[in-house]
C-alpha cells in the first residue's frame, strides 16, 4: 500500500470517530473538548496526521492535504450544527422550568354540528336503519312541482304570494320538501323508501316560533301493496327507536292535498325515571303524514292501479327545540357561539 493511501485511509477513520464523537456530546462543553481534540492546530489529530506529509513524495501530498480539508469542513459543519442543537435543547429546558405544567391547557371550540343538523343525522340513523336511502331536490322550485304534481291547485291558499316566497321567471322558494316526492318518483321505479332532508321557505313572521326558513324531512315509500298499517308501523318504530321504548304515538284526521287520507302524528314518551316511577309527557305534535293521493302518483307517472304509498314530514328544527327545552326558534339562526358550543362533543 503507498503512503499516500494509508493517510488518506486514516484520515477517513478518524472522520467516522469523530462525527459520531460529535453526535455522543451532551454539552457546549463537551463539544469544544472533541473541537479540539480533532481539529486543534497543535494537538489536533487532523494535524498530527498531515505532519507526516513529509513522509511521502511531494507527487503525494496534494490528495492527503484535499482529503484532510475536506475531513474538516465535514466535521467543522457537523459541530456547528450539534452546537445548534444543543443550544436549542437548553432554552427549551429552560422554558419547562419555568412553565406551570399543572395549569390546565386553555380548550378552544372548534367548531361543533349545528343542533338542526344533530337532529337530522339522528333521524336518518334511524330510518337508514329501516332501509330507507338519501334524497334531496332543489330549494328552488316551479309551481308545478311545489304545488300542481302534489294535487294542489295554484288557487290554494298555500300558493298565495302571503305565504310562499315567489322568484322571477316562475320560481319560487320550495314551502316543503313534498316536490322531492315528485321528483324521486320520477326518477326511479318502486320500490321507493326515500328520506329527503333540505331547507324551506315562507313568508312567516321571524318571532319565537317562526321563521321564514326552516328545515324539514320528507319521507317517502312507494310499492306494491303499501297500506295504513305500513306508514303507522314504521312510524311507530321510528318513534320508540327515537324517543326510547315505551314511546306511544295517535294519529289525528287531517288535511293534505298530496295525501288521502292525512293524519296529524303526536307522540308521547312515557318513561321510567332512576327510582322506577313511571313518568309521561303531553302528546307532541311532530309531524304530517297520510297515503300518497293517487293523483300525485299519476302526476309522477306511477301506475295507481298497481302501486300505493306512504309519505310523512316532520320539523327537526322543531324536534330539536323539544329534545334541547330550546324556547325559541331564533337561537338556531343567531349563530351565538355561546349557544352552538353546547353541541359540540366533549
Ligand atoms: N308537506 C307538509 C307540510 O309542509 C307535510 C307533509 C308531508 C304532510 C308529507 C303529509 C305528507 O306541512
Amino acid at each position: 500500500m503507498s503512503g499516500e493511501s494509508t493517510l488518506i485511509q486514516e484520515l477517513r477513520a478518524l472522520e467516522a470517530e469523530a462525527l459520531e464523537a460529535v453526535e455522543a456530546t451532551a454539552g457546549a462543553d463537551e463539544l469544544e473538548v472533541v473541537r479540539v481534540a480533532y481539529l486543534g492546530r497543535k494537538d489536533g489529530r487532523i494535524s498530527a496526521i498531515l505532519r507526516r506529509l513529509g513522509e511521502l513524495d511531494a507527487s503525494e501530498r496534494p490528495a492527503v492535504g484535499a482529503e484532510a480539508n475536506r475531513v474538516k469542513a465535514t466535521l467543522g459543519e457537523a459541530l456547528d450544527a450539534r452546537g445548534r442543537q444543543l443550544e436549542a435543547a437548553e432554552e427549551m429546558a429552560g422554558i419547562l422550568d419555568e412553565a406551570d405544567l399543572s395549569l390546565p391547557a386553555r380548550s378552544r371550540f372548534v367548531g361543533a354540528r349545528h343542533p338542526v343538523t344533530i337532529v337530522v343525522d339522528e333521524l336518518w340513523e334511524i330510518f337508514r336503519g329501516l332501509g330507507f336511502t338519501r334524497a334531496r331536490g332543489p330549494e328552488t322550485e316551479t309551481e308545478w312541482y311545489n304545488f300542481e304534481a302534489l294535487n294542489t291547485p295554484l288557487d290554494h291558499p298555500a300558493a298565495d304570494e302571503q305565504d310562499t316566497i315567489y322568484l322571477s321567471g316562475g320560481h319560487l322558494l320550495r314551502s316543503h320538501t313534498s316536490p322531492v316526492q315528485v321528483r324521486v318518483m320520477e326518477g326511479y321505479a318502486p320500490p321507493i323508501r326515500v328520506l329527503a332532508p333540505g331547507m324551506v321557505y315562507r313568508r312567516d313572521t321571524y318571532d319565537a316560533t317562526h321563521a321564514p326558513a326552516f328545515a324539514q324531512l320528507e319521507g317517502l315509500v312507494v310499492d306494491e301493496g303499501i297500506t295504513f298499517v305500513d306508514l303507522k308501523a314504521t312510524l311507530a318504530e321510528f318513534a320508540r327507536r327515537y324517543w326510547g321504548p315505551g314511546t306511544r304515538i295517535r294519529f289525528r284526521p287531517s288535511f293534505f292535498p298530496f295525501t288521502e287520507p292525512s293524519a296529524e302524528v303526536d307522540v308521547k314518551r312515557v318513561y321510567l325515571d332512576a327510582e322506577g316511577r313511571e313518568h309521561e309527557t303531553d302528546w307532541l305534535e311532530i309531524m304530517g303524514a297520510g297515503m300518497v293521493d293517487p293523483a300525485v302518483l299519476e302526476s309522477a307517472g306511477i301506475d295507481s292501479e298497481r302501486y300505493t304509498g306512504f309519505a310523512f314530514g316532520m320539523g327537526p328544527g322543531r324536534i330539536g327545540m323539544l329534545k334541547y327545552g330550546i324556547s325559541d326558534i331564533r337561537a338556531y339562526f343567531e349563530n351565538d357561539v355561546r349557544f352552538l358550543q353546547q353541541f359540540a362533543r366533549r
